[in-house]
């Protein structure tokens, strides 16, 4: 167990980049899209590990704004 604190929003979604939940939903809510928020961060273009996980975020986003 963790000795750290995290919150679901602290975590990091793309460990190359260190990109959080947190900054990609600011961006999403910017109007930022996918790529938009992969050129801004860095997250999915370095190993590319994350951008299944990324790609559901913003989907989830997305589902949420249009309820
Ligand atoms: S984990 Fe995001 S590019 Fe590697």
């Amino acid at each position: 167990m963790s000795a750290r604190n995290t919150t679901l929003a602290d975590e990091i979604i793309c460990q190359c980049s260190g990109t959080t939940r947190a900054h990609i939903q600011r961006l999403f809510e910017q109007g930022l899209c996918t790529d938009d928020i992969s050129r801004r961060t860095g997250a999915i273009s370095g190993c590319g590990g994350c951008e299944w996980d990324i790609a559901e975020l913003v989907n989830e986003l997305s589902n949420q704004q249009q309820k």
